[in-house]
């Protein structure tokens, strides 16, 4: 903590002595470098373990530059400081994300943890936000939350990158994390099912679109419910509500979830399949012995 200790050794030395008044001005400070430090830290994770820290104020000075895009959360054109992701991800792992094996976890404050893939990460046009350039200090706050983005939030320049269910748009991001989801998360799979079948299709969407939010038998992001314990939904709901449920929940109620018109048909009937074949496959950690 250098800014700290400057701070310190001036207080000291300008007086010549520690007055009491002084020494409280003094721990107050370094309480606050201590807190706004730990604030602006991105973890590391390789499976579930922190690997390294990166620090907030190094990335601004080392590798942040001006960029302009519209952003899907402001519903509106935007100016950030920001540094490449696939530098912060180097920078983290040691290595250039298409060289990184298994899954990329996106892990947000609020429990939300996005999956997505290197090859993803290393395309041309994903950032990570340090600071809002239209702003002296901080993120102007977004959507009828009035939610805070910082202090780090993933952004996408391309148009064709503004699509929030395929690319990873995590803000309040708090960790990078490598790892094998499915070795991860085991109790989220249709095992023993074909390869082919409709439950293993419907994972692949739940895995890519629902597990940032909701954890199956435990297991995921906690931002939405656990969507098959203790009961699972197509046990407690009709199908066809599940279904329009999926597709806009904001027709049943004003809530957190995000609309899924994209997906078709055939996919709704693939998550509903997937779920039909979790029903039958319960783990509840919380009633393990
Ligand atoms: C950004 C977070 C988020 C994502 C992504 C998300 N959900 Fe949700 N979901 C929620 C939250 C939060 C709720 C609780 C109600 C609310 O706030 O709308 C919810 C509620 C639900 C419910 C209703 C549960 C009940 O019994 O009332 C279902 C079903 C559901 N989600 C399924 C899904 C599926 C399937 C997907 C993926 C296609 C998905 N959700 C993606 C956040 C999310």
């Amino acid at each position: 903590m250098p800014f700290a200790a400057r701070a310190l050794h001036r207080l000291l030395s300008i007086g010549g002595c520690a007055s009491p008044g002084r020494v409280r001005l003094v721990a107050a400070l370094l309480l606050l470098a201590a807190v706004s430090a730990q604030a602006a830290m991105l973890d590391i994770l390789r499976d579930g373990a922190v690997v390294r820290q990166l620090d907030g104020a190094a990335l601004l000075r080392d590798c942040a530059r001006a960029i302009e895009l519209d952003d899907p959360y402001y519903e509106a054109r935007k100016r950030f400081s920001a540094c490449p992701l696939a530098t912060v991800v180097e920078q983290g792992f040691g290595i250039a994300p298409d060289r990184l094996e298994g899954d990329v976890v996106f892990r947000a404050r609020d429990g939300y943890a996005k999956v997505s893939t290197p090859a993803r990460i290393a395309e041309e046009g994903g950032f990570v936000a340090l600071r809002d350039l239209d702003r002296p200090e901080g993120f102007a706050p977004f959507g009828r939350g009035a939610t805070d983005p910082g202090p780090f939030y993933v952004v996408w320049m391309k148009p064709s990158q503004r699509d929030t269910h395929r690319y990873p748009w995590p803000y309040q991001l708090a960790a990078i994390e490598v790892t094998n989801v499915r070795a991860r998360y085991p109790h989220t799979v249709p095992a023993g099912l074909a390869d082919e079948s409709p439950a293993w299709r419907g994972y692949e969407i739940y895995r890519g679109e629902c597990m940032a939010c909701h954890s199956v038998n435990g297991e995921g992001g906690t931002v939405g419910p656990d969507l098959n314990i203790p009961q699972s939904i197509v046990e407690y709901r009709p199908e066809a509500q599940v279904k329009a449920y999926i597709r806009n929940p904001a027709a049943f109620r004003y809530g957190a979830m995000p609309s899924h018109e994209h997906l078709s048909p055939a996919d709704l009937d693939a998550l509903v399949a997937y779920f039909r074949a979790m029903k039958d496959r319960k783990h509840d950690p919380r009633k393990q012995p």
